[in-house]
């Protein structure tokens, strides 16, 4: 039996998973690690801790799975996209990597629009250049820490610094390298327009390939540690969403995810590059060769939820624990007993700030309507409910530019494993909403293109059709339908509303 390793850079921990060669995923193996926040606002993690939990989860997974490492194949990666790696001439970490849902980048922003020129950035990257995004990180770097700039020689996305310690190479792919502000994503390559005119030395750069293509080769050095065979292939790869998308098996047009982990995103193939004129929602290249995609991504979905648990559920942690259960099924199992709506009161999911559709660092999370009457119960279903108004902000776009939807969405992530979640999803998009028998999602998509890469499957499209099942399916109860598109109205007029307030309360913080 021949085996593929896929391994996903996430910003919880590293995941990853052995595949056998029906796609069957015969093991998994999970290494946490810590997001450091030194200021508000900012969030970084350490490399070298993604390069610790990697390494000893490849020796972990193949111990366990008690196969001849000779027969994995092929590696495939995924990550946490936008992060910013440095490194010196000895290829060092020199500075914390400056992750995807940072937001202390907002004066970089404007100096680039000022550069380029906001309509330019817009036409050459297919987006606005977004706090979150690579090239104003490099910016703020040359910026505050000179003398840490001088020093850089490489800049890499996160999987790709796991690359280069699997591999001794350089490389990228095109779905991550769109998430930089310095990528050409009509024409799949790095823009010298702009990467001329901000002064980054192009060599700092990766060289850029399609998600399948094999970029190295795994190391003596790293097949010593990890008992991962000298000289097996590892393939370019993708971004998570991009690689959750092939997970998803979002690979023709008419098929649409929602992602729910930390973040929450809305993911939706194209054959054609197509964008939100007003720049709401990303397209990238997808992990799918020659195809993009459009994504609206939110910044705290699930991590509101989280957010909920570790502030006030103390009571359901410690439940949990004497009944072995999820402390997330004992709250929503609170969460049922509230009415749809919340007896009028509604969460906006702001807490990191927004980036689909309001670009926003300094918007915040908001409980409005809140009264006597409301009990824990209904700040954790309005949680729930305002995380997934916020994916709906998103649709209704894709919708206005006339995207191709289908019939049905894909969930997935954490937030997709709860039912209350998905039936939530349901009634609130008014669509039926499908989980799927296996929700790995990136690692599982990462794997399979490690597979397309050498050749045990034909291409991502038919290795989706033939090993992606679904499995429930939810669908809209009319009743509620109708109370969501009325709670929805007020929502969607909040952010409005309070704009210029969240920024009088920056002011004062
Ligand atoms: C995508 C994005 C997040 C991160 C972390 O644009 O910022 O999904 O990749 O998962």
């Amino acid at each position: 039996m021949k085996y593929l390793l896929g391994i996903d850079i996430g910003t919880s921990g590293a995941k990853i998973i052995i595949l056998d060669e029906k796609a069957s995923i015969k093991n998994s193996e999970t290494i946490e690690y810590p997001v450091f926040t030194p200021k508000t606002n900012w969030a970084e993690q350490n490399p070298l801790d993604w390069k610790q939990a990697t390494l000893t989860g490849i020796r972990k997974i193949i111990e366990k799975s008690d196969i001849n490492p000779s027969d994995i194949k092929a590696v495939g990666l995924t990550g946490q996209m936008h992060g910013s790696v440095f490194l010196d001439k000895n290829f060092k970490v020199i500075y914390p990597a400056i992750l995807w849902c940072d937001q202390r980048t907002t004066k970089e922003c404007d100096e680039i629009n000022e550069i380029i020129g906001k309509k330019r950035i817009f036409e050459i990257t297919s987006n606005p250049v977004l706090t979150g995004f690579q090239a104003p990180k490099i910016i703020w770097l040359r910026k505050n820490k000179p003398s840490i700039y001088k020093k850089v020689r490489k800049i890499l996305l996160p999987k790709d610094y796991i690359r280069f310690i699997l591999t001794g190479v350089f490389a990228t792919d095109v779905s991550d390298a769109s998430g930089t502000s310095l990528f050409d994503v009509k024409r799949r390559k790095w823009s010298e327009e702009i990467i001329e005119k901000l002064k980054i030395p192009i060599e700092f750069l990766p060289e850029v390939f399609e998600s399948e293509e094999i970029t190295g080769y795994i190391t003596k050095e790293i097949s010593n540690i990890t008992k991962l065979k000298e000289g097996t292939p590892v393939v370019a790869g993708a971004g998570d969403q991009a690689a959750g998308g092939i997970g998803n098996g979002i690979v023709e047009e008419g098929k649409v995810s929602i992602t729910i982990g930390t973040s929450g995103v809305v993911f939706a193939h194209s054959e054609k590059v197509v964008v939100d004129p007003k720049g709401r929602l990303h397209t990238f290249c997808h992990a799918v060769r020659g195809k993009w995609h459009l994504m609206g991504v939110m910044l705290s979905a699930g991590g509101s939820l989280r957010w909920v648990r570790d502030t006030f559920c103390n009571e359901e942690i410690q439940q949990a624990k004497i009944k072995n259960l999820d402390t997330y099924d004992i709250m929503t199992e609170k969460g049922k007993k509230v009415p749809p709506g919340c007896e009028g009161l509604i969460f906006l999911p702001y807490l990191a700030g927004e980036r689909c559709p309001y670009p926003d660092p300094d918007a915040k999370g908001v409980f409005f309507g809140l009264s006597l009457k409301h009990k824990k119960e209904h700040i954790i279903r309005s949680v729930i409910e305002g995380a997934t108004f916020g994916l709906l902000d998103s649709i209704e776009i894709m919708k206005e530019i006339k995207l191709p939807l289908g019939e049905k969405y894909i969930v997935s992530g954490g937030g997709g494993k709860s039912d209350f979640w998905c039936s939530i999803m349901s009634d609130i998009f008014n669509k039926k909403i499908t989980k799927l028998s296996n929700q790995e999602g990136p690692s599982y998509g990462a794997a399979i293109l490690a597979g397309v890469g050498i050749g045990i499957f034909k291409d991502v499209k038919t290795a989706c059709k033939k090993f992606i099942k679904e499995k429930d399916v939810f669908k809209p109860d009319i009743k509620n339908v109708k109370i969501y598109r009325d709670v929805y109205k007020i929502y969607r007029k909040l952010y409005s509303s309070l704009k210029n307030d969240f920024k009088l309360l920056k002011e004062l913080s």
